[in-house]
């Protein structure tokens, strides 16, 4: 049975048996470690693939089932890499689907995850961006989710992104968390379908990146007087940004903003200028990447650089 399951190159491995529950908290597995995760009753494997950089602990053990036994017991891990010559055992503390972009070819390991059959087989064709990535974990709240997202530089997905991810084929996930807080949203293979919250249940979040787009900074409305970093900030975050840094400003001179008025930026007690020829005679800690001039001799009072994330 197992030989056959090596030649395919996506095989269901059926833990089931060994399944132990004492983490379990009914639809969810609610762990040592604090994070809540849904209940994995098997893995799925594809050949000649590993999620490179989550693992945690290799084992020697005889096959990939044992392998699985050893991620179920263990709260840690949610999916591991089996390389059948070695009985090498890797246990990982993050999915494919959490990674959709990280998952790489490698001939000899199988990657095994509680995917179902289609994602793995989806993520392993190739091209993932703009696939988006489920959380490892279950939360309660929008705010955990997000919070989750943030740690890989995402946010939570927005209808858009869901409409195109389902239009992609990504297969049927759980109720999840998206950017709107007051629904979850489940991606079919028909569409996207939007539902209440459930009272109590904890759910994955659906991760995306933000496709970046480069905007001109903005000054603030008011003006300000330079110990004021509180209003600095919330006049910029009136414009949605907030105060520029030495490397935004950088990006904005790289891309043809130009501005010779002396204005507060993110560093506290400096200004900084936007003006053509760079840092002109300033030089040292005056002048950031040879571009941006800033000094330690703000006015009492300044407007603010706003930039955009
Ligand atoms: C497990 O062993 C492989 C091969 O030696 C190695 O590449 C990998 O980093 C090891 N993983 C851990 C968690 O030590």
């Amino acid at each position: 049975m197992l030989f056959l399951l090596f030649l395919l190159p996506i095989s269901g491995l059926v833990t089931e048996a060994f399944f132990e529950s004492h983490c379990q908290d009914g639809q969810s597995k609610s762990c040592t470690n604090g994070c809540q995760r849904g209940l994995e009753r098997y893995f799925n494997g594809v050949a000649n693939r590993v999620l490179p950089g989550h693992g945690y602990r290799n084992l020697t053990v005889a096959s990939p089932v044992l392998c699985g036994r050893e991620c179920l017991i263990d709260d840690r891990c949610f999916s591991f890499h089996y390389s059948e010559g070695k009985m090498r055992c890797e246990l990982n503390g993050a999915t494919a689907s959490r990674y959709p972009m990280d998952l790489t070819e490698m001939d000899g390991i199988f990657y095994y995850g509680p995917e179902e059959p289609k994602l793995v087989q989806l993520l392993a064709s190739g091209d993932n961006t703009g696939f988006p990535s489920l959380t490892d974990c279950w939360y309660h709240t929008h705010a955990s989710a997000a919070t989750e997202c943030s740690k890989t530089g995402q946010q939570l997905c927005l209808h858009a992104q869901l409409d195109h991810a389902s239009g992609e084929k990504y297969p049927a996930t759980p109720l999840s968390w998206y950017a709107d807080t007051d629904s979850l949203a489940v991606l079919t293979e028909t569409g996207v379908t939007y539902h209440d919250l459930p009272l109590t249940a904890p759910s994955p979040g659906l991760c995306c990146s933000l496709p970046y787009v480069y905007r001109d900074p903005v000054r603030t409305a008011s003006l300000y007087a330079v110990a004021d970093r509180a209003g600095q900030a919330s006049g910029c975050s009136d414009q949605g940004a907030h105060p520029c840094t030495l490397a935004e400003l950088k990006e904005a001179y790289d891309n043809g903003y130009r501005s010779s008025t002396w204005l507060y930026f993110a560093t506290p007690n400096r200004d900084a200028s936007v003006a053509d020829g760079g840092c002109g005679s300033r030089t040292g800690d005056e002048c950031y990447q040879d571009t941006i001039a800033n000094t330690p001799r703000p006015a009492a009072q300044s407007w603010v650089y706003c930039c955009y994330a």
